[in-house]
């Protein structure tokens, strides 16, 4: 497995993220996701689309938004195309059942939309993301009047939630709906599916970072290789 701050951590992104970039077909909506890895599948994208590829994509966020229209690839909107066939997105953790926990980028709300408007929802990952249990804290994207009432929800869930701030003497990061962020340490989450419907409830909670509908993932290694495991 490769340190985060490893050339191999970063191989293992880039080789993921490019290698699902060939999943796209001719006349595809596809969804975009957000973050380090991604950014690499929409650059392969965007190359594809200079050499001819015909596709539309939709954006999960103002990053992946700007890194798709300078690639070149065309635009469109959920309001417009409201099923994708093919969305491709990174993950911060992802269990042997394929369930993944998103939202370091704070941008699970839109990713989560996206996702689930898509036909196929691909995860690309390096292989330190892959792990038995997952036990990084949830992102949670709350309305920001109703933060102390989320925490203490998730309080009653048995989860530690704090706003997640961009350094320590700035404030609360703001995320592109206008909304912050709560981190909630559940500790290892033995039933993603039951956590997932239970914050689901929650009163405030704009939309929590577990995903459960991920139908394959593209996990890159130090080398380059890639695994791809299938629900
Ligand atoms: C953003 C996300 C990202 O996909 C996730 O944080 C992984 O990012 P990276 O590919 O940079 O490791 O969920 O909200």
């Amino acid at each position: 497995m490769a340190d985060r701050n490893s050339a191999g951590y970063h191989a293992g992104k880039e080789a993921a993220g490019k290698s699902a970039a060939d999943l796209v077909e001719d006349g595809m909506i596809v969804g975009l996701g957000t973050g380090s890895t991604t950014a690499y599948t929409i650059k392969e994208i965007g190359k594809r689309v200079k050499e001819g590829l015909d596709i539309l994509a939709v954006v999960t966020s103002y990053q992946s938004e700007m890194l798709a229209i300078e690639a070149g690839i065309p635009l469109t909107s959920l309001a417009e195309h409201s099923l994708l066939d093919i969305a491709i997105d990174g993950a911060d953790q992802v269990n042997f059942d394929l369930d993944a926990i998103k939202g370091g980028g704070a941008a699970h709300t839109r990713e989560k939309i996206v996702a689930l408007s898509a036909k196929r929802f691909i995860i690309v990952a390096d292989d330190s993301k892959y792990v038995k249990e997952l036990e990084m804290p949830v992102p949670i994207e709350v309305l920001p009047c109703a933060c102390k009432l989320v925490q203490k929800q998730i309080a009653d869930l048995g989860g530690n939630a704090v706003i997640r701030a961009a350094s320590k003497k700035d404030g609360p990061v703001i995320t592109d709906n206008g909304n912050f962020i709560l981190d909630a340490d559940f500790g290892k989450i033995k039933n993603p599916e039951e956590l997932s419907s239970d914050l689901s409830k929650c009163v405030g909670l704009v939309e929590h970072g577990i995903f459960t509908n991920v139908d394959e993932v593209y996990i890159g290694d130090l080398d380059g290789n890639i695994k791809v495991l299938k629900k």
